[in-house]
């Protein structure tokens, strides 16, 4: 499982340090993004993760993003929890789709059905002037083709498993001291006690990028900070808070 990490920004190692004292620093979740085109939609990615022993636990509509997520949990409770989401294509201009059709029709039929599915980075080619079109509608679309959702495009910190750390206050303060710059669009932390989550994200690091006309910097991964609250059962809650999510994406906005 340690292999769909692939995307490792360059903060990451800094961030562990920081957080978990040179301890091992607990996953809450990964996330990937696709487009629900039929050869790499949300379902494609769940055969694998069914397969590697995931249930589909939660459904999620953000319709001014034009997403459908779902999220996925392990039977083992010590495996990061998965959420994957897709874009829904055909709510996009004739130009944007034809596009995105183009760098879908770049993959064989059955790139799916490879068991290196989860981590094969971008399996296709774009220009920069395309990215820039699709940057123009969608950061998602502009984000996923630059760099192919076939990665994590975040790792997040379970707050809950930090040993120095117990506030996601202290977790953004700590970060922000050491010069970490969060994602504040809707507020640095997402979500609360009563949605029974909460999170928060630094903003993605800049990294190039190989287009087939020219290299740019652009956003790429991100980290997240999550912290779960207990149900009346006791339990943490496992879910994910879709008003919450919607503010996360923007962490690799290009001006976020
Ligand atoms: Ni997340």
């Amino acid at each position: 499982m340690a292999a769909i990490y692939c995307c490792n920004p360059p903060s990451a190692n800094n961030i562990h340090q920081l957080l978990g004292d040179g301890k091992k620093v607990v996953n809450d979740h990964v996330a990937y993004r696709t487009f629900n085109t039929d050869k790499v939609n949300l379902n494609k990615f769940a055969n694998h993760l069914i397969a590697l022993g995931y249930d589909e636990c939660g459904q999620y509509n953000f319709v001014a993003k034009k997403l459908t997520a779902k999220h996925f949990e392990h039977q083992d409770a010590s495996m990061p929890k998965v959420f994957v989401s897709e874009l829904r294509v055909e709510e996009f201009s004739p130009s944007v789709q034809k596009i995105i059709h183009s760098l879908v029709e770049q993959l064989p039929d059955n790139i799916s059905e490879q068991p290196n599915f989860l981590y094969s980075g971008r399996p296709w080619k774009i220009s920069f002037k395309d990215y820039q079109t699709l940057l123009a509608e969608s950061e998602y679309a502009a984000w996923l083709a630059a760099w192919g959702g076939y990665r994590a495009n975040h790792f997040t910190v379970s707050i809950n498993h930090l040993e120095s750390y117990h506030s996601i206050i202290d977790v953004n303060e700590r970060l922000k001291k050491s010069g970490y710059a969060l994602n504040s669009n809707g507020g640095e932390i997402k979500g609360d006690d009563a949605v029974k989550l909460e999170q928060s994200s630094t903003l993605a690091d800049k990294a190039l990028v190989e287009f087939s006309d020219k290299n740019a910097e652009i956003p790429s991964c991100f980290y997240e900070f999550a912290k779960r609250y207990p149900l009346a059962n006791g339990e943490l809650y496992t879910g994910f808070v879709a008003e919450s999510a919607d503010k996360i994406f923007e962490s690799t906005n290009a001006v976020a």
